[in-house]
């Protein structure tokens, strides 16, 4: 009987097929709608060998306007709407900037419950910074990039160029430190990196978002000057250099407007100035109304908290600012269908750069070669701030006894710090790196000292770790000063973590201090041990009081998922640190620009009496950040930018340019010899800085404008060539609204920090 059946349906369904599709007539049959036949591609938006503008613009006669006002706004947490109709698929973001975020639900942040979803994390990007290293951002970018393709991504949400401000911003450590020549030239390889894959870059969060209170709030009040030579160059590089595919509007607001739906920053400057051809996505939620989202160059929005988004309504996202509101201006003639088209060709290209284009690779997630990227970059930006009497690298073969100290010693930090979190497969710990390091050698013991934030969670994704010690600190204190007494060297880990208020998105730190009474436990290491090495995990600057009483200090970031195994590289002399710093360490906060004057109008913003709860922040210290602050004012800093030691040491010579005069068209070549005087292979970051004599504007003592990053055996010389032009001679003139160099006597300073001038000559722009 069931046979029977079974025939009797088999013949049912296979005869009218058979009949319908006559073998190899290739011909779809009359009664049939016509349609493309796979392989035989007949609409010009699917042929690849056509310019990718022939294809956006055929794709876009086809679309129907509620298709392509469904393409400007998302339609679950993380991916917008493709064409189903038309073939044309989703795009699925992800954070970014460090690996590849864990999926979450569609509609809610929870945790999706994969389990194919586990990344390697690569070093924070002040750590990428820190390298100074041009070859490893490219590194850096193809292997995330790799991992984002892997992981189905259109896009990366990173990488993150704000210029460090304040020390207290919650994000630092998502950036690439507080010079725009330095992040310029570091976030461009990363794109490049990135982009090879057919992965976009969203680079991130254009612009002015230099702190994390507030950010829905503040309006930031700058001068133009400031804002074109310090907050824009490195996101122009990023669109002009790098041919970023995205970049991410950010929260604040500018001049006013919400940066999201902003005309100064989105227009004028991002897509008339800079001639930016991609999309502009809004950080999430960062769109607040529908008539400037639509105006101002707003193209994909993402993350609104609408009324029907919190309640979980099905249709939560038809009510985002660019949907359905959308969609009834266009209908009732308020908004131009041109406006529209040039949104949905930018969301297009998007889609062809990326998912439509049938030659990109495949990628590939958790590779060895990743986690050896990730070691790489990790030890080449750990900085060796402070090392007295040749205390490290440590020899283990001569060393008994090395105690650990520090929740940071042990404490998961891919877990944690907002968006940028991650859920990995590995996270080796410094105290593992160090045990590695050394097996079979040194006795390695490991004591808490210090209790800082025990738990390890953020939406969902658990370290799994039990940190929880109830004891007091001091009794965490004593244990530790015991233990280090008959060690042979103290190595202690700690700094900041990912909790809020620390480094960590949406709030910004209390104060420059180490929390958690680890200055206290330092000093006590310190007294009872010559041999204490301090290695501070954090993306920010801290103050350290104790600086005169240790002999080491190494300034480690968020390394990531090979975190332990790059510090013990460092610190057991494996790998010779070669980083430098990308922001400065100021001695006390009130060093600091932003928080020069006290004034809450410089940081963090005034409170409108309006009712608004808008805050006005007026950024007084102008051009003055960073060096370019503590070298004008002369004030001394903790640790320059630009400063990192190394295991050996380097020699340079007397700079010398090829000509005397340069002129306005013309350029100029430098030249330096750098030796390595000591008995190790090593590297060294050549930096090259300008300063203008005379002129009739003021200007920073000097301005960073080349580095070079060489490798050189002991013994070895090598010649480091800089070749400038007037555009590392000008300062943008806000009243004529344009770069100008005058003429004039430069000097050319060769350094290894901004504090250590090595060789200086003068030349003159004619
Ligand atoms: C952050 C972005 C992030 C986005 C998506 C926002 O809160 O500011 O950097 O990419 O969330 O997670």
């Amino acid at each position: 009987m069931i046979l029977s059946v079974a025939l009797a349906l088999g013949f049912l369904c296979a005869a009218p097929l058979a009949s319908a599709l006559p073998a190899n007539s290739g011909k779809v049959p009359a009664h049939l709608p016509k349609r493309p036949i796979p392989g035989n591609r007949i609409a010009t938006y699917l042929d690849d060998s056509k310019p990718i503008e022939v294809r956006v613009e055929d794709a876009l006669k086809r679309m129907t306007l509620e298709e392509k006002v469904a393409v400007c706004h998302a339609q679950s947490k993380f991916c917008s709407p493709g064409v189903q109709r038309l073939g044309i698929p989703e795009v699925w973001m992800t954070d970014g900037p460090h690996g590849i975020r864990p999926e979450v639900k569609w509609d809610e942040w929870d945790q999706a419950g994969w389990t194919n979803d586990s990344c390697v994390a690569f070093p924070a990007l002040t750590c990428l910074a820190a390298s100074w290293n041009r070859d490893l951002s490219l590194l850096y970018g193809i292997s995330i990039g790799e991992e984002a393709r892997y992981r189905k991504k259109t896009v990366i949400l990173g990488p993150g160029v704000n210029i460090y401000r304040t020390p207290l911003n919650g994000r630092n450590f998502e950036y690439m430190g507080e010079d725009p020549y330095l992040a310029a030239q570091m976030v461009v390889p990363y794109i490049k990196g990135v982009q090879s894959n057919g992965v976009a870059a969203c680079v991130k969060h254009y612009a002015l978002n230099n702190q994390e209170v507030n950010r829905h709030t503040t309006n930031v009040i700058v001068d133009d000057r400031t804002l074109y030579e310090i907050y824009l160059p490195a996101f122009k590089a990023a669109v002009q250099e790098g041919e970023a595919w995205t970049i991410m509007a950010s929260y604040n607001l500018y001049k006013n407007q919400h940066v999201c739906t902003n005309q100064y920053l989105l227009i004028d400057i991002l897509k008339k100035e800079w001639r930016f051809d991609g999309a502009v996505v809004s950080d999430w939620g960062g769109v607040h109304e529908t008539e400037q989202a639509i105006t101002n160059g707003m193209d994909m929005e993402f993350g609104s908290w609408t009324d029907g988004l919190a309640n979980g309504v099905s249709n939560a996202y038809d009510n985002y600012y660019l949907a359905n509101p959308y969609l009834n201006a266009l209908r009732s003639g308020k908004a131009s269908v041109e406006v529209l088209n040039d949104k949905v060709r930018r969301v297009l290209r998007l889609i062809f750069r990326t998912e439509m284009n049938r030659n990109r690779p495949w990628g590939s997630l958790c590779s060895d070669i990743h986690y050896r990227a990730a070691r790489a970059i990790g030890a080449d930006g750990i900085v060796l701030l402070q090392n007295k009497n040749n205390t490290l690298p440590i020899n283990a073969d001569a060393t008994k006894k090395i105690l650990v100290v520090g929740e940071n010693a042990i404490k998961m930090m891919t877990v944690g710090g907002g968006s940028s979190s991650l859920k990995v497969q590995r996270e080796i710990s410094p105290l593992d790196g160090i045990k590695e390091a050394v097996a079979g050698k040194a006795e390695v013991k490991y004591v808490r000292g210090y209790v800082g934030d025990p738990t390890g969670e953020y939406n969902g994704v658990v370290t799994g770790q039990n940190l929880k010690d109830d004891r007091a600190p001091e009794v965490l204190i004593a244990e530790a000063v015991e233990a280090a007494k008959d060690a042979d060297y103290v190595i202690f880990v700690g700094g900041l973590n990912k909790s809020a208020h620390q480094d960590c998105e949406d709030s910004d730190r209390a104060g420059l201090e180490l929390p958690y009474d680890q200055d206290r436990l330092i000093e006590a290491l310190a007294a009872v041990n010559k041999n204490v090495v301090v290695v501070n995990v954090s993306g920010n600057a801290v103050a350290m009081p104790w600086v005169k009483k240790v002999p080491a200090i190494v300034q480690a970031w968020f390394i990531g998922s090979e975190a332990g195994h790059s510090i013990a590289d460092v610190l057991f002399g494996k790998v010779n640190p070669s980083g430098k710093l990308p922001m400065t360490f100021p001695v006390k906060l009130s060093d600091s620009p932003a928080h020069a004057t006290g004034d809450a109008n410089a940081y963090p913003g005034v409170e409108r009496t309006d009712g608004s709860k808008i805050l006005d922040e007026k950024y007084t210290e102008g051009i003055y950040v960073g060096y370019r602050w503590y070298d004008t004012k002369k004030i001394r800093p903790l640790f320059a930018f630009g400063h990192g030691l190394s295991y050996t040491t380097f020699k340079y010579g007397k700079v010398t340019a090829d000509s005397k005069t340069m002129t306005a068209d013309g350029t100029l070549t430098l030249s330096v010899d750098v030796t390595n005087t000591g008995n190790r292979a090593g590297a060294e970051v050549v930096q090259l800085y300008v300063s203008d004599k005379k002129c009739s504007v003021d200007r920073p003592a000097k301005e960073l404008k080349g580095f070079e990053k060489i490798a050189l055996e002991p013994g070895e010389t090598k010649t480091v060539t800089f070749t400038i032009n007037k555009d590392a001679l000008s300062f943008f003139d806000a009243d004529a609204h344009k770069w100008v160099a005058e003429p004039g006597v430069f000097t050319a300073h060769i350094a290894a920090a901004a504090d250590d001038i090595r060789t200086s000559v003068d030349f003159e722009l004619k």
